[in-house]
């Protein structure tokens, strides 16, 4: 890993950032530990325009919900503040810039289709650009775009900010949740999925470090591995230790007594609260409900769509098969074979027995206390 932070260029963090440093944001742009080769190696990758940031997102050098909506943010001001340095003329008509902007956005947004932090991120950049043009009419001159390049850079700076904060409350929430016992986790909802720290995997952090007798389960989450690959990876460098079994041991674990609550992070949350998460959230959820054991989602307000009313109107991404067809680029099945590779999927609301977020802890019914919560 390079050592950034004795490098004279090395510019923005958060003063509450984590000892997991996803990325990190430089004069020369952004660079990205590459979560593809954790946990074996530690590289990070140049971004240092939009095309590179959105490449980064789809082929999940980047993911995670918050940490994407970030990056994205990032990536926006990186690139506004490319395109203003390399302007010849003194003025620029307001349409040229607002094609810009248009044409920036565009390209964030369909990196990837599920995770609604996107959308939040990069509605929150158009707003700051929309808002600052509007005292213009027809033309802007450079030295106010510059002034408005700034402005983007702040507030992608205040998103991740913002995100820190919310995780720290999420936990401090969430850890009064934790049951004694096994705590059952999907997917990777640490400081590499976030903005710092983590949402679910945060909640049981502050519960070891709480000293709560808890046995920490991951499920390997098959294909990317984010349980075994990514959550296994942050839990030893926090020196928390950590149980691996493979995403169809869960229910006979269950069965056996061994989980006392499963706890996930989150996508995208309708106002109903159905939730969109890694795939076999669903099933851990109907698990769980069987054997008459808590299952929680932990999600930042920026995860909730007000805009849809149940969990069928969110999209849901589908990757490509070589994803299930190969491991570690080793074929594991006829090359040929039809696959069906869907990313995410839909855990309905009564499955759920409580959203925990940075403004407290919502409970069912999810369609009244969601709106009474974020109003
Ligand atoms: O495909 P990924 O790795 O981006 O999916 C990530 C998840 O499903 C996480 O659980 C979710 O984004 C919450 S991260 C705090």
């Amino acid at each position: 890993m390079k050592n950034f932070f004795f490098q004279k260029e090395f510019i923005k963090s958060p003063k509450k950032v984590d000892l997991i440093k996803t990325w990190v944001w430089t004069e020369k742009g952004l660079y990205l530990l590459d979560q593809r080769k954790l946990p074996f190696r530690e590289d990070y990758i140049l971004c240092n325009n939009v095309l590179k940031i959105r490449y980064a997102i789809r082929n999940m050098i980047i993911r995670g919900a918050p940490a994407i909506g970030i990056c994205a943010a990032i990536g926006f001001a990186i690139e506004f503040k490319n395109f203003v340095s390399l302007l010849k003329s003194k003025e620029v008509l307001i349409r040229k810039i607002e094609e810009k902007i248009k044409k920036i956005a565009d390209l964030l947004i369909t990196s990837r289709p599920t995770a609604v932090n996107l959308f939040w991120a990069i509605s929150r950049m158009q707003n700051v650009c929309f808002k600052l043009l509007k005292g213009f009419e027809y033309k802007i001159k450079k030295e106010d775009l510059l002034y408005l390049s700034e402005v983007l850079e702040k507030e992608a700076f205040k998103i991740w900010e913002e995100d820190i904060e919310a995780n720290l409350a999420i936990a401090k929430y969430g850890e009064k949740l934790i049951p004694e016992g096994g705590i059952l986790t999907h997917c990777n909802t640490g400081a590499l999925a976030t903005g710092g720290y983590g949402t679910a995997l945060g909640v049981i952090r502050k519960a070891y470090e709480e000293n709560k007798k808890i046995k920490i389960f991951l499920s390997e989450t098959r294909p990317f591995l984010q349980g075994a690959r990514l959550t296994a990876w942050e839990l030893y460098k926090l020196k928390i230790p950590y149980i691996l079994i493979t995403d169809n041991c869960a229910g006979f674990l269950m069965k056996k007594g061994e989980i006392s609550a499963v706890i996930v992070g989150a996508d995208r949350i309708a106002s109903n609260g159905d939730t969109a998460n890694k795939i076999g959230t669903y099933s851990l959820a109907v698990l769980a409900n069987f054997h008459k054991i808590p299952f929680f989602v932990a999600a930042p307000l920026s995860t909730f769509d007000l805009t849809i009313k149940t969990g069928k109107e969110i999209p849901i991404e589908t990757r490509a098969a070589k994803e299930v067809l190969t491991c570690y680029k080793n074929k594991i099945a006829p090359p040929k074979s039809e696959v069906y590779n869907l990313a995410f999927d839909i855990t309905p609301n009564e499955l759920i027995n409580a959203i925990i977020t940075e403004k407290g802890i919502i409970y069912p019914p999810f369609e009244i206390n969601i709106y009474q919560l974020i109003k």
